[in-house]
């Protein structure tokens, strides 16, 4: 069963122009110019229950306002959409109580409280039973653990813990499908990386649809089966995350660390070297050569020590963005 289906979804959004000083603020009054902006292209996709997605996409690719359109916040300017059979933009009060959408820019939660106490709140708007709402939200709070930290006031937890009270909040009334937009900016790596492992956990263990977008490939390439790409509003790719990579790029990354100092020039016809000091040198290479342009250089060169990686996936996206601009 899909959980989400998108069929020629697009937004276009009209500003007015103004232009400048009084006499363009009065000339504006009278006739009122506008300029269109299309943020979100022609889109379409569907998403099976349970599978946790991830939207790819620059600055102002048309992301969020994908996402506030499948929460209802955005009534597209044409196309369908439907989640978990409803068409979201009608915000239905049952299809309120079925999805949750996080933004991690933005606090739902009360800044001067407790979260504790923010989420009764929520426990009062989703009609939750008192002992089984108190029994989830701890288990919520064990599960991301800051069982501790939910009756300190908000404003003196770090960011992380501030994310995860707004995750706990944004899942107590147990939603089929969860919108996540940028769950982990600004957390540093281990808040990152365990918000990471939490979304995936739940998503496992509950089954639960989840879209999400991140500016980290990390949570992308750790969380998502499979990835849409955006571009200037238009769906570029649907498909899996190595796919992606096999699709766009045929290199590998070779690091290498040497005993003795070497030259550029002598590592040059291996590949293209992206940094090279005396002792350290890393190369892009063919991936189909790795083999042999390995045994090449481990047997005339000083080599303390070899990693082949392959190329961050940020980069794949950039270039993608580049050949198609
Ligand atoms: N209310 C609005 N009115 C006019 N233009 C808007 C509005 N909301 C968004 N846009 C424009 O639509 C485009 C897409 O914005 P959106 O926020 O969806 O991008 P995004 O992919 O989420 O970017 P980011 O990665 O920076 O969050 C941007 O160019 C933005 O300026
Ligand atoms: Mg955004």
């Amino acid at each position: 069963m899909n959980a989400v289906e998108v069929e020629s979804i697009t937004k276009i959004f009209r500003s007015s122009i103004k232009q400048e000083g009084l006499w363009g603020s009065l000339k504006s009054v009278v006739h009122r110019e506008y300029k269109h902006y299309t943020a979100v292209n022609d889109v379409s996709f569907t998403v099976p229950q349970g599978q946790l997605l991830g939207l790819l996409g620059a600055n102002g690719a048309g992301k969020t306002t994908l996402l506030k359109m499948l929460s209802g916040l955005l009534v597209p300017s044409s196309g369908h959409a439907n989640v978990l059979g409803y068409i979201p933009w009608r915000r239905k009060h049952d299809f309120l109580h079925r999805f949750s959408l996080v933004m991690g820019q933005r606090n739902q939660l009360w800044w001067d409280l407790p979260a504790a106490d923010s989420f009764l709140l929520n426990k009062e708007i989703y009609g939750l039973e008192h002992n089984s709402f108190v029994k989830w939200r701890d288990e919520l709070a064990e599960r991301l653990d800051v069982a501790d930290k939910l009756h300190v006031q908000l404003r003196r937890l770090s960011l992380g813990e501030r994310m995860k009270c707004e995750l706990i909040g944004a899942l107590l009334h147990k939603p089929e499908v969860i919108f996540l937009d940028e769950p982990t900016i600004g957390l540093d790596v281990v808040a990152q990386h365990s918000l990471r492992e939490f979304i995936h956990q739940y998503n496992r263990d509950f089954n639960t649809t989840v879209i999400l977008t991140s500016h980290y490939m990390d949570d992308i390439e750790a969380l998502c089966e499979r990835v849409l790409l955006i571009d200037e509003g238009s769906l570029l790719f649907d498909g899996e995350l190595e796919e992606l990579s096999k699709e766009f790029s045929a290199e590998k990354v070779l690091q290498l660390d040497f005993f003795k100092p070497i030259n550029e020039k002598d590592i040059k016809e291996f590949g293209i070297v992206t940094e090279c000091s005396p002792e350290r040198a890393v190369l892009r290479i063919n991936a189909e050569n790795t083999p042999t342009i390995t045994a090449k250089i481990l047997s005339e060169y000083p080599v303390a020590d070899l990693t082949i990686t392959a190329v961050p996936i940020e980069e794949i996206v950039r270039k993608i963005f580049v050949k198609n601009s």
